[in-house]
């Protein structure tokens, strides 16, 4: 190699360096200069070792001698196949990893009436800014969803499900800035907000009502309107949710109007391509706000068949003037009428449009009773090619009252599990603000295994606020009733289940310490029913129900495992949850019946001969050792069992397992994959 010097201090491609005195100490070549003090110089390098801070041209020499040159290059390859390996590696376990849980999967649902959760300035109902008080709640509870009844601008006739303005906040409820406040502060827990959408009806004090009242030529057709006399005969047979017809006369416009609820609830007009466009507007509306997501309110009812021929009589002999309530009619003409569901889909496409960025996935629910027509419900997941509600509200077990008995309740659950489309996401509600509270209507006794149940099947659980505490229906005379259905109807009033939440054994049950007013009477039994004092007992409902749903969360056959029955009779309900590969599986013995009850499960050879109770709801009953043929519970009782295995139940019965999605357990490297 020839080390020359250029003209100036650059250097000439090829050529190396501009030490004058150094010799290529790989061929052992002579010096370049062949004067007298080069070669001296040329000397000295060659005694030199390679330090850091030596002429990068020196170095290069030096790198490029087998001992440099050698091993640089192995480190090369090594890291190229390194660097490969790591990205085939995440491919793969990208590309088999089960879908990771969406939030609204991961969490219960925790239903807040604003009217009566907390009331932040003593006007004796509920607020926005009461919810964001209590925020620490859902925390604590380890819920991460809530939804929230409405609290937009409202006459307040079926209290907020009679809208006036989509678009504002109720005063009784606070401001536009307290609206944003709380979904910031939520967003900041990590909480999502779910608002109430009421796309049926508005309040007959909407501006458009009053528009199409007068005939205004845009607004005329925004609602069901057909002609008909100022008294009777009405245009049809056809009756209010709430009792008597469904038409109402309106004196300005000397039409009839459709209103499948209240009279101060028209019906809008679906027909009407502006109408749709208006309610996807307001849908862009809330989502543009940050919203993530929606139930969608009473949706069987949005369309309504346009020749408005008489339903059928349930009773065909039954005096036409006789037909009063829903019941007596079958409702081929005013429920889930065909375009209902192509319009649930456009909805859901618009929510998809904000789904897009990671974390911000937009939910929307359902609620439809579609009772003995289970296939109506679960048309409502649309199909695996387009996308519908991810769930309809599951309302079965609410019928669980009715006869509580294990069989009973595998019957309720089966109905659900039997006919959900494959693939889909279960959910299950045992309370809400239509419903009577199940510690009155199953019975005290029951509640805590019925939150067990709730909190240990596959799919999400709804919670309605005050049931994570036990609370019951309160008693409501005839002179305090303010629900309109209750009004028509004492015993349909939905006032029992709507008392302010107890949250201390303070004045009104810590609901609103500022005054003596409550929209409601708060329940008696509110001193010793109590969030503050079932913080306080280690074996709560409260204490009982967190627990659950933490280890709902933490346990992933509990959240994502197969869900296997096992037993049924007059009084138990067993189930088990496991996952294939993990070696932590959890039955569940759940006993609703009447009697206590020894349990057999001896023939189910995939479970251990012992069993260790790791939660019973009653507590003396937990960390109990048991053997599998005889494992008692009392009524009410539910044990959670947690065992170890290496033999799953469900590869050998798969007539009684279900799972939403497949996913195994890999120990090795901690990881789940489809399998
Ligand atoms: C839904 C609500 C109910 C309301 C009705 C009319 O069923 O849950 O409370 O009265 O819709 O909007
Ligand atoms: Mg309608």
């Amino acid at each position: 190699m020839t080390l020359r010097k250029t003209s100036g201090d650059s250097m000439e491609l090829g050529e190396c360096t501009m030490n004058p005195g150094y010799q290529d100490a790989t061929d052992g070549g002579s010096a370049t200069d062949p004067g007298e003090k080069n070669q001296d110089l040329a000397e000295e390098y060659t005694q030199i070792k390679p330090y850091a801070g030596m002429p990068k041209e020196v170095l290069l020499l030096y790198s490029s001698q087998a001992r440099y040159r050698v091993p640089r290059e192995i480190l090369f390859w090594l890291i190229v196949a390194c660097t490969l390996a790591l990205v085939a590696l995440t491919v793969t376990v990208i590309a088999l990893s089960p879908r990771c849980l969406s939030w609204w999967q991961a969490s219960p649902v925790y239903q807040v009436y604003p009217r009566s959760f907390r009331d932040s300035d003593g006007d004796g109902v509920g607020d926005l800014k009461g919810i964001q008080e209590q925020l620490h709640h859902f925390e604590y509870l380890n819920i991460k969803s809530v939804w929230i009844s409405p609290f937009y601008r409202s006459p307040m006739k079926d209290f907020g499900y009679d809208v006036e303005d989509f678009r504002a906040i109720d005063p009784l409820f606070g401001t536009m800035l307290d609206f944003e406040e709380l979904l910031v502060e939520m967003h900041n827990k990590g909480l999502k907000l779910i608002m109430d959408f009421i796309p049926n009806h508005t309040s007959d004090r909407h501006r458009w009502f009053n528009l199409s009242r007068t005939g205004d030529p845009h607004y005329k057709d925004y609602y069901v309107w057909t002609d008909c006399n100022a008294t009777a005969p009405k245009p049809n047979n056809w009756v209010s949710i709430f009792g008597n017809s469904s038409w109402t006369y309106d004196d300005l416009r000397g039409q009839c109007y459709l209103h499948q609820f209240l009279k101060e609830q028209p019906d809008l007009n679906f027909r009407n391509p502006h109408v749709r466009q208006e309610i996807i507007d307001i849908i862009h509306f809330w989502l543009g706000k940050g919203v993530d997501g929606f139930r969608m309110d009473a949706v069987k009812h949005i369309l309504e068949a346009e020749h408005l021929r008489n339903e059928p009589q349930v009773d065909p002999k039954q005096p036409p003037e006789d037909v009063t309530t829903e019941w007596e009619l079958y409702h081929d003409y005013t429920t889930s009428q065909l375009g209902l569901h192509d319009m649930l889909r456009e909805w859901r496409a618009e929510m998809d449009i904000y789904s897009r960025e990671p974390g911000r996935y937009r939910f929307m629910v359902t609620e439809s009773y579609d009772y003995h027509e289970v296939e109506k419900t679960m048309m409502y997941y649309g199909t695996p090619q387009v996308k519908e509600s991810d769930f309809p509200f599951n309302f079965y077990l609410l019928d669980l009252p009715q006869n509580p008995s294990g069989m009973w309740v595998k019957h309720l659950v089966h109905l659900w599990m039997g006919n959900m489309p494959k693939g889909q996401w279960p959910n299950w509600v045992v309370g809400n603000h239509d419903r009577s509270r199940i510690a009155s209507s199953a019975g005290q006794i029951y509640v805590r295994v019925i939150n067990m149940l709730l909190l240990t099947l596959p799919g999400t659980p709804t919670t309605y606020y005050g049931e994570e505490i036990g609370m019951e229906n309160i008693n409501v005379t005839d002179s305090q009733i303010q629900d309109p259905a209750g009004k028509y109807n004492s015993s349909a009033s939905r006032d029992p289940q709507r008392s302010p939440m107890q949250w201390s054994d303070d004045i009104n049950a810590g609901f609103n310490t500022k005054s003596n007013i409550t929209w409601l009477p708060v329940h008696p039994d509110y001193s010793s029913v109590n969030v503050e004092v079932q913080k306080k007992e280690p074996g709560s409902v409260l204490a009982q129900y967190r627990f659950l749903s933490t280890l709902r969360q933490s346990e992933l056959p509990l959240h994502r495992g197969w869900f296997c029955y096992v037993h049924a009779d007059a009084n138990v309900f067993s189930y088990l949850r496991e996952l294939e590969g993990l070696g932590r599986a959890f039955l569940m013995v759940l006993n609703f019946g009447k009697e206590s009850a020894i349990t057999d499960l001896s023939s189910i050879r995939e479970l251990p001969d012992q069993l260790k109770v790791l939660m019973s709801t009653k507590q003396v009953n937990s960390g109990k050792v048991l053997q599998k043929s005889h494992i008692p519970t009392e009524v009410g009782e539910g044990l959670l069992i947690q065992y170890s295995t290496h033999t799953r139940f469900n590869p050998t019965h798969p007539d009684q397992c279900y799972v939403s999605e497949k996913a195994c357990y890999l120990s090795v490297v901690d990881i789940l994959y489809k399998c």
